[in-house]
């Protein structure tokens, strides 16, 4: 069947597909139901290792429940507690990291996330992450008129472009509260491209060159600038 990409829990599940594989180490930064969690376990199929975690034991008693019925592995570990504790429980780089903001569906409103403590969790996981790893976070923006979404964007934009690209997807003739899809990925630019890897250690070299002589003649060579 063909995926809905307008969904972005579809579109999720599949970069899950395209960027989780045998082995790798993930975290599901918010279970709330289960089905983030549930979709990463039938993909490591045992290998690797699940971190979940929820604040609510609601949300832990739905993620263990629906793991139990339908995924027979158990390299999991669900955690109560705050995402923003990413670093006390996860000694390992992560391959990929899933958040999925708000609340728990059916249940208290009043419990979900906040700007502050996801931009905290969000900071320690990029720091965790991977070369190549890619972290997903779905933020939705009508149960606090897009605040949490607006302190993300602020955030994101400022990360070191020669570090972590970042996209930002959303439905812009939607009005009434779309989500908005944000994906960030490590050491996105040159892809193991040796001729992309030689043309950013001639920019470092570049940027360390003082002498405006040597500047200039580097300038014609590399950069076919005059
Ligand atoms: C929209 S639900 C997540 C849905 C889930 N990914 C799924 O597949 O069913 C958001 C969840 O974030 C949880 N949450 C709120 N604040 C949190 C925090 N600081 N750390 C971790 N989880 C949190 C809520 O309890 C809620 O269960």
């Amino acid at each position: 069947m063909t995926m809905n990409f307008f969904n972005f829990v579809e579109l999720s599940h599949f970069l899950i597909d395209n960027y989780v594989e045998k082995g790798s180490i993930v975290a599901d930064c918010t279970s709330g139901n289960g089905f983030d969690t549930l979709y990463l376990c039938n993909k490591l199929q045992g290998s690797g290792f699940i971190f979940s975690f929820d604040v609510q034991s609601e949300a832990i008693n739905r993620t263990r429940k629906i793991l139990d019925e339908k995924c027979s592995y158990t390299n999991y570990k669900i955690i109560k507690d705050s995402h923003e504790n990413i670093d006390k429980h996860i000694q390992e780089d992560l391959d990929f990291a899933i958040y999925n903001l708000g609340f728990l569906p059916n249940y208290d409103s009043q419990i979900k996330t906040n700007p502050k403590s996801t931009i905290n969790s969000i900071k320690k996981t990029l720091g965790i992450i991977k070369k190549r790893g890619i972290l997903v976070i779905t933020v939705y923006t009508g149960h606090d008129e897009s605040e949490e979404k607006n302190e993300i964007v602020r955030f994101l934009e400022k990360i070191d472009q020669n570090i972590y690209l970042v996209m930002n997807l959303k439905l812009i003739n939607v009005n009434k509260y779309p989500p908005e899809l944000f994906i960030i990925q490590k050491n996105a630019w040159c892809n193991d491209n040796p001729s992309c890897i030689f043309y950013y250690i001639l920019i470092y070299f570049y940027k360390k060159i003082q002498n405006n002589a040597i500047k200039k003649s580097f300038q014609s060579i590399f950069l076919n600038n005059e």
